[in-house]
């Protein structure tokens, strides 16, 4: 059913082709929304009806592939998963920009090459103990529930590029991958518990957050990477005796669980 236009929006665009912009700029655009068009269905009319050379990434259009987080009016967020009318100011105008703090390729297309290199630092694959059990792996309740939030993550980089130690380090491990780690750190099939703590509890690790909380605000799903970070600290500390605790939860992970 084709949706009742009932506003005139603007909709500034940041613009910029390294091969022939010195600097980025705007760029307005005026078109007709209804109650229920999204920012990327806007986008997606620029680009079809009014400017083709507009250019951002974008795939599902149903926040799960994380590929069309946008910084709108100052705030990250994934543009299918946000209504124009919700965010217009009131001269019925949005501003899209790209992330921030990541290098543009063209438009709202970002490089994430750090993003992606600091997200492997923390090898965010499960690493199965030696002796794998020949019966199915057995968790508790509270132990699905503790790696709950990080999976959960879809990697959209809202966090990453709203951290302001991101903006001035890019060697930090970052939000997003803190909270990958954790999955994997409070993961009781883990073994890989050692080398994770180690490579988190570096310079460039847990203890480079300023708990500023930007990464929360960010986060489109709601989750809360600065609470990942905390445990990770906390874990860091007594990493021997949480190894050794490991190892011994690891001899049982094929047994009935008793809740
Ligand atoms: S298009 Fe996939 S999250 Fe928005």
């Amino acid at each position: 059913m084709a949706t009742t236009k009932t506003h005139k929006a603007t909709i500034r665009v940041q613009r910029y082709n390294p091969d022939v912009d010195q600097k980025p700029h705007f760029q307005d655009f005026q078109l007709d929304v209804g109650p229920d068009t999204t920012i990327l269905d806007a986008l997606e009319e620029i680009k079809g009806e009014q400017d083709g050379t507009v250019t951002f990434r974008r795939s599902c259009r149903h926040a799960i592939c994380g590929s069309c987080a946008m910084n709108i009016n100052g705030t990250n967020m994934l543009v299918c998963n946000q209504r124009v009318e919700e965010v217009m100011d009131g001269n019925n105008q949005i501003s899209v920009k790209p992330l921030p703090y990541l290098p543009i390729i063209k438009d709202m297309v970002v490089d994430r090459t750090s993003f992606w290199e600091q997200y492997m630092r923390v090898k965010p694959w499960l690493i199965p103990p030696d002796n794998i059990p020949e019966k199915e792996f057995r968790m508790s309740q509270e132990e699905v529930k503790a790696l709950n939030d990080a999976e959960q993550c879809i990697m959209c980089g809202a966090c990453y590029s709203a951290c302001s130690v991101i903006g001035m380090n890019k060697t930090y491990i970052g939000p997003h991958a803190l909270l990958k780690a954790s999955l994997r750190v409070l993961d009781p099939r883990d073994s890989g518990t050692n080398e994770r703590l180690l490579e988190i509890s570096g310079n460039d690790g847990a203890y480079r957050c300023h708990t500023v909380f930007n990464c929360i605000d960010a986060c489109p799903k709601g989750l809360n990477p600065t609470a990942a970070i905390e445990t990770l600290r906390k874990l860091a500390i007594k990493r021997s005796s949480y190894v050794k605790a490991r190892k011994e939860r690891q001899k049982t992970l094929n047994d009935p669980i008793k809740n």
